[in-house]
């Protein structure tokens, strides 16, 4: 019995050891492929409305809505969790990020506020009205890119 209690005892301090080390191990990975897949969503989002505001595909209002709220709804996510300090890894992430940190944040509020504001404008159905904020929050995602993220 008493045996028995040492080998429990051992066997779950190693599993206890596993999972810690394997955490440490993960953190900045696990917080670039967040970050990344919250970058992904928006993509999916942003993709459809892009091609409607330049002719790509044709105009379809509700459509557009269903992106605007999508949107709306995943730049709800805090994307700064994706970003602990010097987490460039093998990612995009520019070093500049954690040197301009309320820089960075206030470009990703902006990109909240326009989210919001296009999601408010697609209800109207308002087609030009739609296009041009559509305009300002891809400027919102360019805005950030152009000065945080390395192009492949
Ligand atoms: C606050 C800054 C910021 C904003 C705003 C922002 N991004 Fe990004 N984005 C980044 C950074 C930094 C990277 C590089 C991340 C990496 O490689 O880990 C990135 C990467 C990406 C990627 C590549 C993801 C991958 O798997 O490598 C896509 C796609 C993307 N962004 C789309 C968007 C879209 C669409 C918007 C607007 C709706 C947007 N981003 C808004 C900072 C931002």
């Amino acid at each position: 019995m008493k045996k028995h209690f040492t080998q429990i005892t051992l066997l779950s301090g190693l599993l206890v050891l596993a999972t810690t080390s394997g955490r440490a191990a993960d953190s900045t990975q696990g917080a670039i492929d967040f970050r990344e897949s919250v970058m992904t969503t928006f993509k999916w989002y942003v993709q459809p409305m892009g091609a409607m505001t330049k002719g790509k595909i044709p105009f379809d209002a509700a459509w557009f809505k269903s992106r605007a709220d999508g949107l709306a709804s995943a730049t709800r996510l805090d994307v700064s969790e994706g970003f602990p300090q010097g987490s460039v890894g093998e990612s995009e992430a520019k070093p500049e990020i954690w040197d301009n940190w309320d820089d960075f944040l206030s470009k990703y509020q902006r990109l909240q506020d326009e989210a919001i504001k296009l999601q408010q404008v697609a209800a109207t159905g308002d087609e030009a009205a739609m296009k041009e904020q559509f305009g300002k929050t891809a400027q919102a995602c360019g805005g950030c890119h152009k000065k945080f993220r390395n192009k492949k």
